[in-house]
């Protein structure tokens, strides 16, 4: 029979089999030769078939576990590769991805306390302590605050919403052209109006227009700003976004699934001012927080906001056993299985403390600033603007649209470069999200060298 993860002879069995694991990382990863692998959809699909052969075969195959990690390892984009920077995917610590794998030989599950005693008291903690860094500055009691667990920032904002409608009702979102698919999405899931959406002609929220908006609109309203933009990285006037709601009576919800991270950092925390006026707040922890997915949370100024996830089954939270003390979890998540994901989170905190994770955002935000004033300074490229957080939007001087989109993926295609694309200000341009601390300013100067060396002239 096959053997368990956990139980007294967990460890011993995981041992060896960690070992092939690791072996398999590494030999998958020397195949490649780059960030990603080379050949396009066509031959990495044709690879990976071939590696795979029958997915689910009569007799099992002992080798499994080393071919199919290898031919992953292979087939993979590696956001720890310096030259890997399209997304807001970031490389996850050692440390997170260790603790990641504990998380799954223990297996609790937060849906109720007899499967997760010490995971959900995890949990409360630490998703407490989360809350305390984003509404700490407020002013009020430290305990008013609370954050949900969630599988990133798209389940974050559909909560948002979610929490906006319970409290008061058929909400109407206002959110900028620069705002997330996700909440436009989540709108459509709850049966909510279309929203409206204001101009962001530099990219940010229009203030101005969103007082119009206000003023113009019947309630209840949502605005949704954004503290980092997937496009390029801005953070909408948080500031005088939150007076305008606060005047007009409208609720905020601010999505930091990217900029959040500057939270842990002393140098880039004054940014985010204006975020602890937001009744929600949307956290993504596997981007600026070097977490293995998912690390999502959803912090809330005011806890009781949360009453209306409360759900009742029997099987898991009893009144009496509630009443008895056992804690009550269903009402932290629409999901009933969850895995502890807090737990790399609680061992990442921990282990980096607040100026380790701190001194990683700086660098991250350092080196997209050095890498704007290359491009800035190169004749034959275009920058876009200096980076507020750590993207970088750039093509090629005089390049054609068509030009930048071909660039792009012909480095896809040979396994060189993973370069994003946005289209700001009607133009295509290259993105590069810089989330590896490890890149160098020499990584950057290839990177460039590259693209360059792909431009035709
Ligand atoms: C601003 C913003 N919000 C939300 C999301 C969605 O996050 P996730 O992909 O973790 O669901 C993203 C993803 O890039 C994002 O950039």
């Amino acid at each position: 029979m096959s053997p368990l993860a956990s139980g007294p002879q967990g460890p011993t069995t995981l041992r060896p089999l960690l070992t092939t694991v690791l072996d398999a990382l590494t030999a998958g990863a020397a195949t490649r030769d780059g960030p990603l692998p080379a050949g396009g959809p066509t031959e990495v699909a044709a690879r990976l078939r071939e590696a795979l052969g029958d997915p689910f075969p009569e007799h099992g195959d002992e080798d499994a576990l080393r071919t199919l990690v290898q031919a992953l390892a292979a087939g993979a984009a590696d956001p720890a590769d310096p030259l890997c920077t399209a997304h807001l995917h970031c490389p996850p610590l050692a440390v997170a991805t260790a603790a990641d794998l504990a998380a799954s030989v223990l297996n609790p599950s937060l849906d109720s306390w007899d499967q997760a005693p010490a995971a959900s008291e995890l949990e409360a903690l630490v998703t407490r302590a989360l809350a305390a860094e984003v509404y700490g500055e407020t002013g009020q009691a430290r305990s008013a605050g609370d954050a949900l667990v969630t599988t990133g920032g798209t389940e974050s904002n559909q909560l948002a919403l979610l929490l906006a409608r319970e409290r008061h009702g058929h909400t109407q979102l206002v959110c900028a052209a620069n705002a997330h698919h996700s909440l436009r999405r989540a709108t459509w899931l709850l049966g909510l109006p279309e929203p409206v959406t204001v101009p962001a002609p530099a990219g940010t929220m229009d203030p101005a227009a969103l007082g119009e908006a206000l003023t113009a609109l019947p309630g209840p309203l949502l605005v949704a700003a954004t503290a980092g933009t997937t496009d390029a990285g801005l953070i909408d006037p948080l500031p005088d976004i939150a007076a305008l709601c606060e005047t007009h009576g409208a609720r905020l919800h601010i999505d930091a699934a990217y900029g959040g991270g500057l939270l842990f950092s002393d140098r880039h925390r004054p940014k985010l001012d204006g975020l602890a006026r937001a009744h929600t707040v949307t956290l993504d922890l596997h981007k600026l927080g070097w977490q293995p997915i998912a690390a999502g949370l959803l912090a809330v100024r005011d806890r009781h906001d949360l009453a209306p996830l409360g759900h009742h089954a029997d099987y898991l939270n009893a009144d009496d056993d509630t009443e008895a003390g056992l804690p009550d979890l269903l009402g932290r998540s629409l999901r009933t299985t969850r895995r502890p994901d807090i737990l790399k989170i609680a061992v990442t905190l921990k282990t980096l403390g607040r100026t380790g994770l701190g001194a990683l955002v700086d660098r991250v935000c350092e080196r997209a600033a050095e890498f704007a004033e290359l491009i800035h300074r190169h004749p034959r490229f275009e920058l876009h603007d200096r980076p507020t957080i750590s993207t970088v939007l750039f093509r090629p001087a005089d390049a054609t649209d068509d030009t930048v989109a071909a660039v792009r993926r012909t480095l896809l295609t040979e396994g060189r470069a993973v370069l994003g694309r946005a289209r700001l200000d009607d133009r295509l341009w290259l993105k590069a999200t810089l989330l590896n601390p490890h890149t160098g300013a020499d990584d950057l100067a290839a990177l460039l060298k590259l693209v360059e060396g792909h431009t035709p002239r």
